[in-house]
């Protein structure tokens, strides 16, 4: 493969949104590499969906430690990516990576301790190929680890110039002010918030994204697409290269349960009077709010992710869209 060379017009469409109150702008729709860029995947499909995301604008990249399958592959693959000429536009880059679940085995590679988040990190580093990463996050809250001992690991990795920036993900409201307050006793902010948030889950609207809003972090909504129900992908059926058929997918077959095939007949017929797939329309109803600062999707070709751009081209809804959409996620 010829060393890549990003688009020139890569900045021409793509709309950054500020993420809280910090001077980070990301881009309104970030890839994330959790399925498709694992050791189970082909690296030349992969690539080019890295190198069209960059092309369009995308300059956000997301990983964790454990992301492939098998652990660790993607971080690596994305680094094979890197090496092959993204890593060029390295300072055009925001590329996160995670710890916090299950990484390897022992008492020392799961959770919020700060013996794994400190290992985890040089570990993901090396896999990567990188002398730093732009965001850090706790993965997940440790219910058996004090938060001032995740947090302080956090702010520690940032004044060792490990990572840049601070995140957490999938903290409740509750867990995330103690996260807050710990941090402030540092003088270190949390950048961003990382939570599942789609049409279909919608557990951050009466809490986390006040306080996110208030609080000016920022919000990166995972699985906005609720991995793939959200869009055209199963309205003729379970297609055999699709998340829910792939025994190494997170999509499980139950999840199309007959109910949740209805409602997305009806969004998908509220989608197309709007002249949209439901893909789009599904990340058009999740950044007409400003305070999610980008939509995290994942995408296994190159078609699929320039569907999801065109969201983009039309985020307003009318009340009556709205209403309409609200008796049907009741
Ligand atoms: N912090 C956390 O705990 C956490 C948890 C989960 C995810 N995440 C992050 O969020 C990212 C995105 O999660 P996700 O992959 O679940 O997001 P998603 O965007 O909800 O789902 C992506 C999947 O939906 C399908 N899809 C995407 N665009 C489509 C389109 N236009 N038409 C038809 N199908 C389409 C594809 O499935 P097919 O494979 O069937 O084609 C694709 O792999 C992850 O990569 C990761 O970075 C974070």
């Amino acid at each position: 493969m010829e060393t890549y060379q990003a688009d020139s017009h890569r900045y021409d469409e793509m709309i950054y949104r500020r993420c809280g109150r910090s001077g980070i702008q990301l881009p309104a729709i970030s890839l994330g590499l959790w399925h498709n860029f694992g050791s189970v995947d082909l690296f030349s499909h992969f690539i080019q969906i890295a190198h069209a995301a960059f092309d369009r604008g995308i300059t956000h990249f997301d990983l964790a430690n454990n992301y492939g399958p098998v652990y660790g592959s993607a971080e690596e693959n994305f680094g094979r990516i890197l090496q092959k000429g993204l890593g060029r536009y390295r300072d055009e880059l925001i590329i996160s990576t995670k710890a916090g679940y299950d990484m390897w085995p022992g008492p020392y590679g799961n959770w919020g301790s700060r013996k794994y988040l400190m290992a985890s990190l040089d570990q993901s580093l090396k896999r990567m190929g990188l002398d730093y990463v732009d965001i850090f996050y706790s993965h997940r809250p440790d219910p058996e680890t004090p938060v001032e001992e995740t947090m302080g690991a956090l702010v520690d990795i940032v004044r060792q110039g490990k990572a840049l920036y601070v995140g957490i993900s999938n903290y409740n409201a509750d867990q995330t002010a103690q996260a807050l307050k710990a941090l402030a006793l540092h003088r270190v902010p949390c950048l961003i918030h990382q939570s599942r948030y789609s049409m279909f889950d919608r557990q951050v609207e009466p809490e986390l994204l006040p306080l996110l809003g208030t609080e000016g972090i920022g919000m990166i909504a995972f699985s906005p697409l609720a991995q793939g129900l959200l869009t055209d992908r199963y309205l003729n059926g379970i297609p055999a290269d699709s998340r829910a058929a792939r025994t190494t997918g997170y999509l499980k077959k139950d999840q199309l349960t007959d109910e949740r095939m209805q409602q997305i007949f009806k969004l998908n017929a509220i989608a197309g009077q709007r002249g949209q797939l439901l893909a789009e329309m599904a990340l058009a109803w999740l950044l007409r709010d400003e305070r999610v600062s980008s939509v995290l999707i994942g995408a296994s070709s190159i078609s699929q992710l320039n569907t999801n751009l065109k969201a983009l081209q039309n985020y307003s809804f009318t009340d009556e869209e709205l209403q309409t959409i609200e008796q049907i996620l009741k």
